[in-house]
């Protein structure tokens, strides 16, 4: 059993034949990234990432885990995007909702909030904590600016000699600041691999080293996205979930439902919507193109966008992410005096009312004019996660070859970049300083 995808409330909505028609088309897209002849094909690393994952490479990860969480209360992930988002996601769908991990997992690096940093500061005061630093280039703001003050807190608190044991690079093989760091100050490092960009970089150290150091099965998650990728690389169009995915959102996108929004039922899951948001918001919103990659969670949020969802414009398609089998059972217990009138499901499981909660909404969204698709998880475990994450990368680098568009880079990005380092006075933004201030005079 692996990840499937229902998708007949979406097809609903469609032409009869509309999936023939673009069968050959996601064929190529698909054929594409495994020739290399993709656009952005320098970055295709990802692809064949799952099978290359050796044990004794995990071994290496595992055992460095070992030393942090044996030496730290505490380990801060500083990254952003890319580099901190597949982490979280799986951490945050695998771990107890109510208890803190030991060690605690934190984050930083992705904000550049003062509040943040001084209250991360004051919690790791006085706590045996490592760092691990992230980011593929190296050099990005938010991730050095936070590793800039962790470092210098972790040497105080630590001593340096001690800090070089708990802190960890993840980053180029030889360019950037995080590089150079990591070499003088001879922290045990990882290579971001060349070819493999940053939002599909989570079964490498960026997602594998945290993921490990707080407590989950590496090796779990590995082979679930080796399934995955068996299976989305050679099954054919019809048995392919990362394929009916890939042309039926791109059917729906050029049938003018422009914002794909993905709705879970777990609040676990929430984090797993923010990193797929980045890896499709990413790679596909550029030359004037792209499916808006938006979420919510359910069913809190029906009771705020669920109004909008059932009424406002129709320019969207959802995509339900549902977990087939919870880990826990909860019984609705039954009450003599039924004051709440809740009776009704006295001995009932809660998932049960979850379900109903879950189908009952999509025949509502349908009947408001929202196309509705399904992937259904067996169960949220390390495998199951890791299929999914691979369903979704593979599904992306299709996705984005259907709109003819580069899916590896983000040029768009830099934007706010130039204007911040010109505002800030950054040596080598005079120009952009000048022009900004006459802009804003
Ligand atoms: O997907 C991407 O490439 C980006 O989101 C990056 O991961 C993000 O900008 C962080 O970059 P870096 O790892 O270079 O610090």
């Amino acid at each position: 059993m692996n990840i499937t995808i229902e998708t007949s409330k979406a097809l609903a909505f469609l032409p009869a034949g509309a999936m023939a028609s673009i069968k050959d088309e996601t064929q190529r897209a698909l054929a594409a990234l495994t020739d290399g002849t993709s656009l952005g094909a320098d970055f295709l690393g990802w692809l064949r990432l799952p099978e290359g994952i050796t044990p004794e490479f995990l071994a290496d990860i595992q055992a460095t885990a070992q030393t942090l969480c044996e030496r730290c209360d505490a380990i801060v992930v500083a990254g952003i995007g890319g580099s901190y988002l597949g982490a979280r996601a799986v951490i945050e769908a695998l771990k107890n909702q109510f208890e803190d991990l030991s060690p605690r997992i934190l984050f930083a690096g992705n904000n550049i909030s003062e509040d943040y940093l001084a209250e991360l500061q004051d919690y790791l005061r006085g706590k045996r904590f490592g760092i691990i630093n992230i980011s593929k280039s190296g050099t990005t703001t938010e991730t050095a600016l936070a590793f800039r003050l962790l470092r210098a807190q972790c040497e105080e608190q630590m001593g340096k000699e001690e800090a070089r044991h708990v802190i960890v690079a993840i980053t180029d093989a030889v360019r950037g600041a995080a590089r150079t760091t990591a070499d003088k100050e001879g922290y045990k490092s990882y290579v971001i691999p060349d070819n493999v960009g940053g939002r599909f970089s989570v079964l490498t150290p960026v997602g594998l080293l945290p993921i490990a150091c707080a407590g989950f099965d590496v090796e779990a998650l590995v082979r679930g996205a080796q399934e995955m990728q068996q299976l989305a690389l050679t099954a054919p169009f019809e048995e392919n979930p990362a394929l009916q995915y890939a042309a039926l959102r791109n059917l729906l996108y050029r049938s003018g439902k422009k914002i794909e929004i993905l709705a879970n039922y777990q609040p676990k899951l929430h984090y797993i919507a923010e990193w797929w948001k980045q890896l499709y918001g990413e790679s596909e919103g550029k030359g004037g193109k792209g499916i808006f990659p938006a979420s919510v969670d359910l069913t809190t949020d029906l009771h705020s966008m669920g109004q909008w969802i059932q009424d406002g414009e129709r320019t969207i398609f959802e995509t339900v992410l549902s977990v087939e089998t919870p880990e826990r059972e909860v019984r609705v217990p039954s009450d003599d005096e039924n004051l709440d009138g809740l009776n009704f499901l006295a001995g009932r499981r809660v998932d049960e009312v979850n379900k109903n909660a879950e189908l009952g909404t999509q025949l509502a969204h349908i009947d408001g004019g929202v196309p509705c698709l399904r992937i259904v998880l067996p169960r949220l475990t390390e495998h199951y996660i890791g299929a999914l994450l691979y369903f979704f990368e593979v599904g992306c680098g299709v996705s984005g070859n259907l709109l003819g568009v580069n899916p590896f880079d983000q040029p768009g990005v830099e934007s706010y970049k130039r204007n911040m380092f010109a505002l800030l006075g950054k040596p080598g933004y005079e120009a952009e300083s000048q022009a900004i201030r006459q802009r804003l005079a």
